[in-house]
């Protein structure tokens, strides 16, 4: 691939989970290993383009060149996301941010109570909504559904939903695909168009889905 391709462009990729935490050594998170937005990250830096890497906590080692913004919490990944995302030609939704987080977070250590304890959660934003509904300077933003059922119907969804202009589909019911998995296969759906992309590994999906971004930006 032409090493020049996304030269003088500016990505932001999120990546990995978000950690929500109750109190000072507890947390709530999930499975995601970050790996398919490190790829993105690694895929766009091969396409010459200047990139920013925000994620959570993973195991894996930054791409060299990648600018990268370390976050815990959703709140914190918000918050790296809008101070990038106006300088950003490509903003590309790739984390699994926790959909809620502890409504008050103890100061102190929670102590063991009775046989039931009751966490209240609220909302977290949703980040690439937020990216999407930027009025000055919105870069072209891409989102990813990860669904186990009816997926091109609910990723056309949130394709609408959440205004952006691009979402990457993932069957994550095929337990050998997806989340740790090194491979995956991703549908792309657009407003008006779609394209499927079979099974392979993650690195070269990710090649493909900047290839198919670059198409669809007028320079
Ligand atoms: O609605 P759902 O969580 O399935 O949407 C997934 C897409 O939205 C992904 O691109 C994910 O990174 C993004 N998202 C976000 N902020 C949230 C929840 C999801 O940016 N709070």
């Amino acid at each position: 691939e032409p090493a020049t391709l996304l030269a003088d462009v500016t990505i932001t990729v999120t990546a990995g989970p978000t950690r929500e935490p109750l109190d000072p050594v507890r947390f709530i998170s999930n499975h995601s290993s970050g790996k398919m937005g490190y790829a993105l990250a690694h895929a766009a830096l091969m396409l010459g383009a200047k990139v920013n890497l925000i994620s959570g906590p993973v195991n894996i080692e930054p791409p060299q060149g990648v600018n990268l913004v370390s976050v815990e919490s959703a709140i914190q990944m918000r918050d790296a996301a809008l101070k990038l995302a106006g300088s950003s030609d490509i903003f590309i939704g790739c984390a699994a941010v926790a959909d809620y987080r502890v409504a008050q977070v103890a100061e102190q250590k929670i102590k063991k109570q009775g046989d039931e304890m009751t966490i209240t959660m609220i909302k977290n934003p949703d980040i690439i909504a937020e990216v999407a509904g930027l009025t000055k300077n919105r870069p072209y933003t891409v989102g990813f559904a990860a669904e186990t059922q009816n997926v091109e119907q609910y990723a056309k969804g949130k394709l609408k939903n959440k205004n952006l202009d691009m979402i990457c589909a993932n069957d994550v019911s095929n337990q050998a695909l997806g989340f740790n998995s090194n491979n995956n296969a991703l549908t792309l759906f657009w407003h008006d168009d779609s394209v499927e992309l079979g099974i392979a590994d993650k690195q070269a999906l990710a090649m493909n889905v900047l290839l198919e971004i670059a198409k669809r930006l007028d320079f």
